[in-house]
């Protein structure tokens, strides 16, 4: 069994106690479950061939990214995506509570976990909730996540298709502002940061486009300028990290060579995952 499997099962377990504790008796389960379950054992490593993220990387056969063209899943698969879910459904749970950072406990209306699909091959990392994150408990909300779902658009997926999380769950507070957000500290970063990890962990993604400066930073712990980083893909856990530009700083600065070079980066997260690029896709910027 391997060690990401082995969390996996004891996150599940987990899961089931606490849920047995509070005075659950019975669980929904699949029918698809519920037949591999009553299966003759078999071993569940996964094979590197079989591996539902793994198999997305070869270019020749993409794995669609939108579920509901995707193929029927085995068994172990099931169990493995179920067993995913169920991980992340009990981190959600210690991560809505958590206590870690009094200041930011106090003023914030929410704790911001993070949004879409667990079992994508793309993950999107930014800086921290803003305002409208915090009134609304999701990420890339406002202005700059309207121009993120944009690009994630582009790319020919949905936000519902890739999973969107911040360094940061909770806003920064703004004490003696009335408007405007703040950097996270190095402090709050470090603070969190095993958050995001665990998600990461669960969610093993392909590939990771970190948004901007801070989230390069609090991620690979790298001060380099973000302007030298991106385009340029770093390994985080062996897991390929893009850093590009942060979609705030698009919207201050609306040079179509920057936007370019934005769409550079993800036309390279593109093949990496995979993903057919169209003629259109790939000449978007020669033809505006
Ligand atoms: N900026 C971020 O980095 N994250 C958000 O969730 C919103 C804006």
């Amino acid at each position: 069994m391997s060690e990401a499997f082995r969390q996996l099962l004891d996150a599940t377990l987990q899961h089931m106690e606490a849920l047995k504790a509070a005075g659950t008796k019975y669980v929904p389960v699949s029918v698809e479950t519920l037949a591999a379950l009553s299966a003759p054992p078999r071993r569940l490593a996964v094979r590197p061939s079989a591996h539902p993220v793994l198999t997305a990387s070869r270019p020749a056969a993409p794995r669609p990214v939108d579920s509901s063209t995707s193929t029927i899943d085995s068994p172990e698969t099931l169990m493995k995506k179920e067993a995913k879910d169920a991980a992340l459904a009990a981190l959600r749970q210690s991560v809505l509570v958590c206590q870690k950072c009094p200041a930011l406990v106090k003023t914030r209306s929410q704790v911001v976990f993070g949004v879409g699909d667990i079992h994508s091959p793309l993950m999107f990392v930014g800086e921290a909730p803003g305002a409208d994150e915090d009134a609304q408990g999701e990420p890339f909300v406002g202005k700059a996540g309207q121009l993120l779902t944009k690009i994630i658009q582009a790319m020919g997926l949905s936000r519902d298709t890739v999973f969107i999380a911040n360094i940061l769950k909770c806003r920064p507070d703004t004490p003696g502002q009335t408007a405007g957000n703040r950097k996270p500290t190095l402090d709050e970063m470090k603070t969190c940061l095993p958050h995001l990890l665990a998600q990461i962990d669960i969610m093993e993604p392909r590939v990771i486009v970190a948004l901007g400066a801070t989230a390069v930073a609090g991620l690979l712990g790298l001060t380099t300028g973000i302007t030298k980083l991106r385009g340029h893909f770093q390994t985080f856990r062996g897991i390929p990290v893009m850093p590009t530009y942060h979609p705030a700083y698009l919207l201050r600065n609306q040079a179509l060579a920057v936007k370019r070079e934005v769409w550079e980066d993800m036309l390279q997260v593109m093949e990496k995952i995979g993903l057919p690029i169209s003629k259109k896709q790939r000449n978007f910027f020669l033809a505006h």
